[in-house]
C-alpha cells in the first residue's frame, strides 16, 4: 500500500530517530555524531538529475515566450500546442521513442496551426515548429558547476546519472543533439533517455530504470530537477530531493546530503577523459605510417599538439572542456608516440617531415582550416605550421613554447651549447643513450619527468645542465622516485602501457634534426604570423622561462598572452583549470562563439 506523501516522510524521520536513540544509548553522543555522518554519507549513493537540473536556463517556456512575443501570438500558445496536451501528442509520443523527431515536428506544425485557426488566428508564413526546437536546443548551456559536481561526487563514490525526456534525432543537425549527449556521457556515470526506455519523466517507472542500473534503493538518492511535477515523483518515492533554481543553493544542499565538500574554495579539476570512452581513430599519412588521434566534440576543429615524452592523454583535461565548449577536439599521438607509427629513420622526424605529415592528416581528414594549440615540442610545431603553411591554420596557440627566432648565422647547436639548461639536448643527439636511459625503467622515467612547480620546492627535479658531464639526465636520482601529486597512479601507468611499444627512439629523433630544421627554416622568407595567436607562459618552467618569449610581438603581431606563475613544465596536467580558462577564452573570440544567441533567429 503507498502511503500518502507526508506520513511517508513521517516514517522516513522516525527511521531516523530510532538508529539515532539506538546509537546514543548504546555508545553515548560521541559515536552518535560520527554515526551520523556514516550513515549520511553511506546513505546517499547516488545523484540523479534531470535534464533541466544540468543546464543553465532559459528554459524552453523562456525561448517560446520570447518566440511568441516576436510573432504576435497569445502568452503560452505555444507551451500550451506542443507541451501541455497530454498523453497523445505529439511530444509525448516522440518521448517515449514511438515517433522521430522528423515525425514529430511536422505534426506539431500542423497541431499549432489548427490551434491557432480553432483560435480564429492566423500563424505568419514564417512560424517553424523546427526553427523553435532548434533555438531551445542552441540556447542550451550547461551548468559547468553541476557538471564539476558530478565529476567530484564520482569521484567520492556517488554515483551519478542524467535522465533525459528526449526523442530519437533523425535530423541534419543532429551533431547537436549528439554533443549535448556526449558531454552528459563524458560527465555522468549513466545517462538514460526516455525515446529509448519507453517511458518518460515524470512516471517513477523511469525513475526505476535508473535505481536498478544504479543498484540503488530511493532514499539513498539525491534528485535535481527544475520541474516541479519530476519534484514530486520523486518526492514521493523516498528520494531528497533539490529545486534547481540558484545553482550556488543547490550546490549547498547538495554538499550537506551527499557529504561530500563541493564548495571548497581550492581549485577544482576539470573533468579528465578515460581512455577507453574516447573515440580513438586512424590515418594513414602513407604506406606504413599511420596517425593514431582522438576526436571529440562538434565544431570548429582543434588540433592539440603534445611534446616530449607525453602522448595524446597530456590533453586528457582539455578534451572534455574543448568538446563541451562546441570545439572538435583532433588529438593525436604525434609521430613516434604511442600507437602511432614510428619509423626508424631519424630524417622522418625533422620539423619539415612532421609539417607535411599533419597537412596530410588534415587532408584525409577533409579539414581546410584548423586551430592548432601545441606544448613543447608541438609549440614549435605549430609555430612552423602557421610560419610555413599558413593557408591551414586559423588561429596558432602555444604552452611554453616561446617562437625563436632564426639566425642564419650562427648554427643553432652552438647556440644550444651556450645555454646550460639545453645541455640535456645535446645528451639526446647520440642515438642509443638516451633510449636505453629512458626505456631502462619506464615508471621511474615518468615518475621523474612528471614534476610540478611544487615538487620542485621539494628537490626532485631533475637537473637538465650538465648532463652530459653527469653520463646521464636521472644519474644522481635515487632509485626510487616518489610519484607527484599531480600525476595518478592510473594515469602513470597509462604512459608506462604507451610507451611499451615504440619507445623513445622516435620521441628521441625529434631532437635529432636541429641542423636539419634550421636549414630548412633558414632556406624560406621569413614572414610574420598575422593570424590570431596565443602564447601562454608558465612561470616555474625551468627550460622554456617565459622570459624568451619577450618580443614576439615583433613577428607575431596578434598575440594574445596568458601567463600562469605557479605553474612548471607540464602546463596541460598542473594547471588544467587556469589553462583551460585562459584556452577557451581566447578560442570563442578566435571562433566568435562567446554569445549563441538566446532569442529566436528568423
Ligand atoms: C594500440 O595498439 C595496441 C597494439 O599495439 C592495441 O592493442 C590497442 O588496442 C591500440 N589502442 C587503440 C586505442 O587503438
Ligand atoms: C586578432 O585576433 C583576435 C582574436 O584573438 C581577432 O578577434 C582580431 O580580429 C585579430 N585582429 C587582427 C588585426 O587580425
Amino acid at each position: 500500500m503507498e502511503l500518502p506523501v507526508e506520513q511517508a516522510e513521517e516514517n522516513r524521520q522516525a527511521h531516523w530517530a530510532d538508529t539515532a536513540r539506538i546509537i546514543i544509548s548504546v555508545f553515548g553522543l560521541q559515536p552518535l555524531l560520527v554515526g551520523i555522518s556514516i550513515l549520511i554519507m553511506a546513505a546517499r549513493k547516488a545523484a540523479i538529475f534531470d535534464l533541466w537540473g544540468c543546464v543553465q536556463s532559459p528554459r524552453p517556456l523562456h525561448v517560446f515566450r520570447k518566440y511568441e512575443e516576436f510573432l504576435g501570438l497569445s502568452r503560452d500558445f505555444l507551451h500550451n500546442t506542443i507541451v501541455d496536451k497530454g498523453p497523445d501528442s505529439a511530444l509525448h509520443r516522440a518521448e517515449l521513442g514511438r515517433i522521430t523527431q522528423t515525425q514529430m515536428l511536422s505534426e506539431l506544425q500542423e497541431e499549432c496551426q489548427k490551434e491557432a485557426s480553432s483560435q480564429g488566428h492566423l500563424l505568419p508564413p514564417q512560424f517553424s515548429v523546427q526553427k523553435l526546437f532548434q533555438d531551445v536546443r542552441e540556447a542550451l548551456r550547461f551548468n559547468i558547476p553541476i557538471l564539476q559536481a558530478s565529476a567530484t561526487l564520482r569521484h567520492h563514490g556517488v554515483a551519478t546519472c542524467v535522465l533525459a525526456n528526449s526523442w530519437v534525432d533523425d535530423s541534419e543537425q543532429r551533431a547537436g543533439t549528439a554533443r549535448i549527449l556526449s558531454v552528459l556521457h563524458t560527465h555522468f556515470d549513466l545517462v538514460l533517455q526516455s525515446c529509448h526506455m519507453g517511458t518518460r519523466l515524470p512516471d517513477s517507472t523511469f525513475f526505476d530504470h535508473a535505481l536498478q542500473k544504479l543498484g540503488v534503493s530511493p532514499n539513498q538518492v539525491i534528485f535535481v530537477s527544475a520541474v516541479e511535477g519530476n519534484l514530486a515523483t520523486g518526492r514521493d518515492m523516498g528520494m531528497d530531493v533539490v529545486l534547481m533554481d540558484d545553482t550556488n543553493e543547490v550546490m549547498k544542499q547538495l554538499q550537506t546530503l551527499s557529504g561530500v565538500e563541493l564548495l571548497s574554495s581550492e581549485e577544482t579539476f576539470p573533468v579528465c577523459c578515460n581512455p577507453e570512452d574516447v573515440p580513438h581513430c586512424y590515418v594513414t599519412i602513407k604506406p606504413g605510417v599511420q596517425t593514431h588521434y582522438v576526436d571529440m566534440g562538434e565544431g570548429p576543429a582543434v588540433l592539440l599538439c603534445h611534446g616530449f615524452p607525453e602522448s595524446w592523454f597530456s590533453w586528457r583535461y582539455q578534451i572534455p572542456a574543448l568538446a563541451e565548449a562546441g570545439f572538435r577536439a583532433l588529438v593525436p599521438d604525434m609521430k613516434g608516440y604511442g600507437n602511432s607509427s614510428a619509423p626508424p629513420d631519424i630524417q622522418d622526424y625533422s620539423q619539415e617531415q612532421i609539417c607535411q605529415d599533419l597537412v596530410t592528416f588534415l587532408d584525409k581528414l577533409g579539414v581546410a582550416q584548423v586551430t592548432l594549440v601545441g606544448h613543447d615540442w608541438g609549440g614549435t610545431l605549430v609555430w612552423n605550421m602557421a610560419q610555413h603553411h599558413p593557408e591551414r591554420v586559423r588561429a596558432v596557440a602555444s604552452l611554453n613554447t616561446p617562437l625563436f627566432p632564426v639566425d642564419p648565422k650562427t648554427n643553432p647547436m652552438e647556440r644550444i651549447k651556450a645555454i646550460p639548461v639545453f645541455d640535456y639536448q645535446i645528451y639526446f643527439q647520440d642515438p642509443g643513450v638516451a633510449e636505453a636511459e629512458m626505456e631502462k625503467d619506464l615508471e621511474r622515467t615518468f615518475k621523474i619527468m612528471f614534476t610540478g612547480s611544487a615538487d620542485s620546492d621539494k628537490g626532485l627535479v631533475i637537473n637538465t645542465e650538465n648532463v652530459c658531464e653527469r653520463g646521464g639526465l636521472f644519474v644522481g636520482l635515487p632509485d626510487d622516485v616518489p610519484r607527484s601529486s599531480m600525476l595518478s597512479e592510473s594515469a602513470l601507468q597509462y604512459y608506462v602501457q604507451q610507451y611499451s611499444k615504440s619507445g623513445f627512439r622516435g620521441p628521441l629523433n625529434w631532437y635529432r634534426n636541429i641542423e636539419r630544421n634550421w636549414r630548412w627554416a633558414c632556406a624560406r622568407p621569413r614572414k610574420k604570423i598575422l593570424m590570431p595567436a596565443l602564447m601562454v607562459t608558465a612561470g616555474k618552467d625551468p627550460v622554456l622561462q617565459p622570459a624568451l618569449t619577450k618580443g614576439m610581438e615583433n613577428m607575431v603581431p596578434n598575440l594574445t598572452r596568458g601567463h600562469i606563475e605557479q605553474c612548471g613544465h607540464w602546463t596541460q596536467m598542473e594547471r588544467p583549470a587556469e589553462l583551460n580558462k585562459i584556452l577557451l577564452s581566447w578560442l570563442n573570440e578566435v571562433h566568435q562563439k562567446a554569445s549563441i544567441p538566446v532569442s529566436p533567429r528568423l
